[in-house]
């Protein structure tokens, strides 16, 4: 999503907005705020405000008189608004306030949403995903004390039709069944994490074929199929993820009885983890809007999926599921 250009002597800069919440904090890094313009029905980014404590008091008194007002700052500067201002301010909010589950997946589903988001809409973004590392951490810790009614992670779960959305989806739903299994709190977060991973090699697929609205040929169908490895590819380049979580990216296509892709393999020989992706996966898009298809209540999505046991799916870990989604 290209939100518009500013012209400065020989730089084109690409803008992204931005949310208010930072302001409520202290705003100790270095950036400047844009606000947007149209001049001759051309879009421009003026300079609002930089770095500087006057400044600072000025935004604050005009949030607090136009709550409306929407501002802008440069793509290069979003690591910094996220590292230092946004996740910083969630992770002391969430350490200061203690709060329930619920509450823990309310707070950071939208931070990890948007951070996914700008990663894989930002060509020049790797370093995004050094940002997710302590949500799945946060996520893993709340369930310390008791599970999460599956009602209420439904309901927090966005249901339209973007990568990112589906990727947080995937790896709360995976969380929560891991918790489920009996899982300990190490292996609830590396699900997590991989869950949330596991499409980031969509990233690489050319974009005319990723959100083609029409349908997609053979070959269309095997490009797209290539997101698995370049997923574990990129996942791996970063030397910092577990086996698991590159097995998830790398598995999470393969069907319990060989059919899959990319490696058809089968039963046990697929990472457990992966196998739980899969089921994830599918759940999460067919109670999603989608191109194709209508969008399914968790009951229509179970009992179709239920016809696949043993093919697609392990049995075992489709059953718990169900019974988790139908626990009130
Ligand atoms: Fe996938």
């Amino acid at each position: 999503m290209k939100l518009g250009k500013f012209m400065t002597d020989s730089e084109e800069t690409e803008f992204r907005r931005i949310t208010h919440t930072f302001f409520e904090k202290e705003w100790r890094e270095s950036f400047d705020i844009f606000y947007q313009v149209t001049v001759n029905g051309e879009k421009k980014f003026i300079k609002f405000a930089e770095f500087d404590p006057r400044d600072y008091s000025r935004l604050d008194a005009i949030l607090k008189e136009k709550q409306t007002e929407i501002f802008y700052i440069k793509e290069t500067d979003l690591y910094k608004y996220y590292q230092f201002n946004i996740l910083k301010h969630l992770l002391l909010g969430l350490v200061q306030d203690k709060p329930p589950a619920r509450e823990v997946f309310q707070r950071v589903y939208p931070v990890a949403t948007r951070i996914l988001q700008d990663y894989l809409e930002i060509p020049a973004s790797d370093d995004f995903l050094v940002l997710l590392d302590e949500l799945p951490k946060v996520l893993a810790k709340s369930l310390d004390s008791g599970s999460l009614p599956f009602h209420e992670l439904f309901a927090l779960t966005l249901k339209e039709n973007t990568i990112h959305a589906h990727c947080v989806n995937v790896g709360l739903y995976c969380l929560c069944l891991a918790r489920e299994l009996g899982m300990n709190r190490k292996d609830r977060e590396e699900i997590c994490r991989g869950g949330m991973l596991a499409d980031i090699g969509k990233k690489y697929i050319p974009k005319d074929v990723m959100f083609k609205e029409s349908e997609l040929t053979d070959e269309d169908m095997q490009t797209i199929r290539l997101h698995t490895a370049f997923g574990k590819k990129k996942l791996n380049e970063q030397r910092r993820y577990s086996k698991t979580v590159l097995r998830m990216a790398g598995e999470h296509h393969e069907n319990f009885d060989g059919t899959g892709y990319p490696l058809k393999l089968s039963g046990n020989d697929i990472n457990t983890a992966a196998r739980i992706c899969k089921i994830m996966d599918i759940f999460n898009a067919l109670t999603s809007h989608r191109s194709y298809g209508e969008v399914l209540t968790p009951i229509q999505a179970l009992t179709l999926m239920k016809e696949k046991i043993g093919e697609q799916f392990d049995s075992q870990l489709l059953t718990a599921f169900i019974q988790y989604a139908g626990r009130q």
